[in-house]
């Protein structure tokens, strides 16, 4: 059983990284009115001269009293009449004002967040207050929802027609915010419309649809990006500073907890409700040396709801080193907490300890024995315990899904491909779907695809 995951995202768990808001959207109206309007007038609407094309003026004409306005209609700056020094300097400053809007305008992105159900309104919310997009639809099956989403003053359109978002040319970019059963089709129309493409977690179903999706965008040059929101969080981009640049050492072992008294799902177990978050944090961090080769999964349903309720998923990496991800909906407690340890350093990740979410610690355990002797009698020495200091960096405070859009922007714009593209979301679809098989087998291990990274 597989498919989307609800209500166990970062915005219920993440101490406030992750900010919800009941309607969706946490910005003014009258401020995603504003923005739709300076578009409006720019873009080369109907009787709005194409962009090279237009003068600034001092001249009157329709418009008069508005720098909008005298700029359409007007004469070139200049010509056909005297100005006064105040006069010249406000043309100046209009014409300066036109330019950097119109540069600003020409690298906004027109967007439209398809899905308006529980998260959907979280990315209608980031892409609004970001002024690398501009947003131009949401599109839900069910219209009154999107429309409840963007409130009663928004000129951002709602509708339940998807064609009608995908034959919009102002329209760049699509988000996916639909249970995950429904994101090939979602997604692979968009790209088909020639949109790039943002896709919640998981990317897909299954590993079979992903990789579909990453081929479609990839043939016609087009970004496809997959939302794993935790690795946007301060915390985890911290995290994958300490080990890609050698801080940690060598890594040893990854140990992932993500436990509380959670929703039991109708469609998914706890491995493809919760899991996703710790095996997309861990791609994120690993340095691309160093992958996942095989995993094993115990599972359990003491409660006899039809699923795992339970599971325990312990990965081998490509290096030697271990990592194990617990995932449960049974736990009366809430925990949330990532270790990662080191040859130099271990560090551990509190998420709901917002005064010391991450402290690395100058502990651990030294083999004091030579390199050069044989590996029993290695064994036979005794090993020395290092006591050094813990250390708690301080953390940006960012919102994770405002840095994953900006993300999101970026690689569209650099061309290249974003932090989390759609083959990090192939590359968990692919332990996913092992770690269901090892489930299936009472824990046998099961070997994952070579040179996902
Ligand atoms: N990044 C995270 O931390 C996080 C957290 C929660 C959910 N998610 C993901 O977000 C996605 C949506 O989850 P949700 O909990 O919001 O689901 P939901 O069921 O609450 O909302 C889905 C919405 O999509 C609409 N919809 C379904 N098919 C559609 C279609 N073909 N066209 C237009 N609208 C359609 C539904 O009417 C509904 O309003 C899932 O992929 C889920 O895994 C991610």
């Amino acid at each position: 059983m597989r498919g989307a995951s609800h209500r166990a995202g970062p915005a219920a768990v993440a101490g406030g990284a992750i900010r919800f808001s009941p309607d969706g959207n946490g910005e003014s109206p009258h401020e995603s009115t504003a923005r739709e309007h300076r578009s409006t007038a720019l873009a080369g609407r109907p009787g709005v001269p194409p962009r090279a094309d237009r003068t600034v003026s001092n001249s009157s004409g329709p418009g008069v009293g508005t720098p909008e306005g005298r700029a359409e209609h007007g004469e070139p700056l200049g010509v056909g009449g005297l100005m006064s020094a105040a006069q010249v300097t406000s043309a100046a400053d209009v014409a300066d004002r036109k330019r950097n809007a119109r540069r600003e305008d020409a690298r906004t992105l027109g967007v439209a967040v398809v899905g308006a159900g529980y998260w959907g309104p979280n990315l209608v919310r980031n892409f609004q207050s970001s002024p690398n997009f501009r947003l131009r639809w949401v599109c839900d099956l069910d219209v009154d929802r999107a429309r409840r989403v963007l409130g009663g003053y928004s000129t951002v359109r709602a509708t339940s027609d998807y064609s009608q978002v995908l034959a919009d040319p102002e329209v760049d970019a699509v988000a996916v915010a639909t249970p995950a059963g429904t994101h090939l089709e979602v997604a692979l129309a968009a790209v088909r419309a020639g949109k790039h493409v943002l896709v919640e977690k998981p990317l897909a179903a299954t590993y079979a649809d992903g990789a579909r999706l990453v081929e479609e965008a990839a043939g016609r040059g087009l970004t496809l990006m997959c939302d794993h929101t935790y690795c946007y969080t301060p915390a985890v981009a911290r995290i994958r500073e300490l080990v890609r640049s050698g801080e940690l050492g060598e890594i040893h072992f990854v140990d992932s907890v993500r436990i509380n008294l959670g929703l039991v799902q109708k469609d998914i177990d706890v491995l493809w409700d919760l899991a996703p978050h710790d095996l997309s944090i861990l791609d994120f961090i690993l340095p691309d040396s160093v992958e996942p080769v095989a995993v094993a999964a115990h599972g359990a349903d003491p409660i006899g709801a039809g699923r795992a309720c339970v599971t325990y998923l312990t990965l081998q990496l490509s290096s030697g080193a271990i990592a194990h991800v617990h995932v449960n909906w049974l736990s009366p407690t809430k925990v949330r907490t990532t270790m990662v340890g080191g040859a130099k350093r271990t560090l551990i990740w509190d998420d709901l300890n917002p005064s010391q979410r991450l402290a690395v610690f100058d502990r651990g355990v030294d083999l004091t024995a030579p390199q050069d002797i044989g590996v029993s009698e290695r064994r036979e020495m005794l090993v020395s315990y290092r006591t050094g200091d813990m250390v708690a960096p301080a953390l940006k405070e960012k919102e994770a899904l405002r840095a994953m859009v900006d993300e999101f922007a970026a690689a569209i714009a650099e061309g290249r491909p974003a932090l989390t593209d759609g083959r990090a979301g192939l590359r968990v679809l692919d332990i996913l779907e092992a770690a269901s098989r090892s489930l299936e087998f009472r824990g046998a291990v099961v070997g994952l695809r070579a040179g996902g990274r």
